[in-house]
């Protein structure tokens, strides 16, 4: 995709960005990355629940600078928006992670790297000049987990993000109707039926066989195995849930702070804290495990509400301009992550198709401060916003 075809006029917002990955893509990609689990009420609330938090600015007030840095466990990023852990973004564009990483950095924030990665820790790191988080799975048994912690550690990773909503991975309808165990797997004769979707995006066809296929998880090696197969994921996820019990492990190995990733309730949010996380972010992996669980954005003031200053509260999930990150800001989160944002942007046009995308929401986030009368993001307060009376803990 020319760089002309993400610029204006026919990018203007992070939405642009969909029907250009869904061009450029097979079915079975565009909707892993697009899809939810169960009915997707989770995935379309996650988004819609934004709407149902209005704006309350102060005129008449001018200011010269806008101050969009923030921290995040004491590491300065650009402005109060990362990129989310994005399993699989090989696929989406050949060079995935490394592209993503590379424009987060150029940027001046940070990415986490999934588990579920075809790149290694080593290159994205290099790739980047800014924070690089590693998202842990303890997929292939402690041992491989051990061995990228010690990894994440040499590279020198900011942080360990350890996502804990992901005991087996959520019923995606969408992947079993198009046939992705199939296409990912090893046997030629039950992909048959579904490459029809393959053979009709070249582009990105020729992209993949070049790239050598269907990539291992780089990061998940099994000692005596290798890398793990991708086909390999969802036995291996089911078999491996982590608890409360390994993250007292995880936390002693690494030695470094750990944000507990998928946390919904006051309860988990309590445990995170006594547990010795530094920061939570409150997530339900952008509607695809447990359906019919609530919108992140309205889980964070429950959640900002128990941790009550104790550790950095983050949020993900449905976060599509910058006014989001704003809106979740002025909740109490410290820094949002966004997932599908930046994803359909990687797909559509790699690492410049990601800067765009981090453009676009960080010249929303400054637009939306200076409307709002702010001169600064450590402005933001509860008093910018108006939220429903039922939201619970305010
Ligand atoms: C295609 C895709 C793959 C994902 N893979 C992972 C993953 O490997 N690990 C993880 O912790 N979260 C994963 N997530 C969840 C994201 O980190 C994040 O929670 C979610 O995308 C936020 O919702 P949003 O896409 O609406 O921004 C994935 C999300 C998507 C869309």
């Amino acid at each position: 995709m020319s760089a002309r075809s993400i610029a204006s006029p026919h990018v203007v917002n992070i939405h642009d960005f969909r029907p250009l990955a869904r061009r450029r893509l097979p079915r079975a990609v565009f909707d892993y990355l697009d899809g939810g689990a169960d009915g997707e009420m989770t995935l379309r609330e996650n988004c819609r629940a934004f709407d149902d938090i209005t704006f309350r600015p102060r005129c008449a007030v001018a200011f010269t600078d806008c101050a969009l840095r923030t921290t995040v466990l004491g590491t300065e990023i650009s402005f109060p928006a990362m990129l989310a852990p994005v399993g699989y973004s090989r696929l989406m564009h050949p060079l995935g992670e490394v592209a993503a990483a590379a424009a987060a950095g150029k940027a001046g924030t940070g990415y986490i790297l999934s588990t579920i990665s075809g790149h290694s820790i080593e290159d994205v790191r290099a790739a980047s000049q800014g924070p690089v988080f590693y998202q842990l799975y303890l997929m292939g048994g402690r041992a491989a987990a051990e061995a990228a912690i010690d990894r994440a550690r040499k590279v020198a990773c900011t942080g360990l993000v350890v996502t804990i909503d992901t005991p087996v991975a959520g019923l995606r309808e969408r992947d079993f109707r198009n046939g992705i165990k199939e296409l990912m797997g090893t046997s030629p004769f039950a992909k048959i039926p579904f490459l029809p979707q393959v053979l009709s995006r070249p582009g990105w066809l020729i992209g993949f066989l070049r790239d050598g296929g269907v990539p291992k998880l780089a990061n998940v090696v099994v000692p005596g195995q290798g890398p793990m197969e991708m086909g390999d994921v969802a036995a291996a996820l089911a078999a491996s849930a982590v608890t409360w019990a390994d993250l007292r492990w995880i936390r002693e190995l690494w030695g470094g702070p750990i944000v507990v990733k998928g946390v919904l309730t006051a309860e988990d949010a309590k445990r995170a804290v006594d547990e010795g996380a530094a920061a939570v972010s409150v997530s339900n992996h952008g509607g695809r495990q447990l359906d019919s669980v609530r919108p992140s954005i309205r889980a964070l003031p429950e959640v900002v509400a128990a941790v009550n200053g104790q550790i950095e509260v983050w949020m993900d999930g449905g976060v599509r301009r910058g006014s989001d990150i704003v809106k979740a800001l002025c909740l109490g989160a410290r820094a949002v992550l966004c997932g599908r944002a930046y994803a359909y942007a990687l797909s559509a046009a790699g690492e410049a198709g990601v800067t765009r995308a981090i453009q676009i929401l960080r010249a929303d986030v400054e637009r939306t401060i200076r409307l709002l009368g702010c001169s600064s993001v450590a402005e933001l307060d509860r008093s910018y916003v108006e939220v429903p009376a039922d939201w619970g803990a305010n």
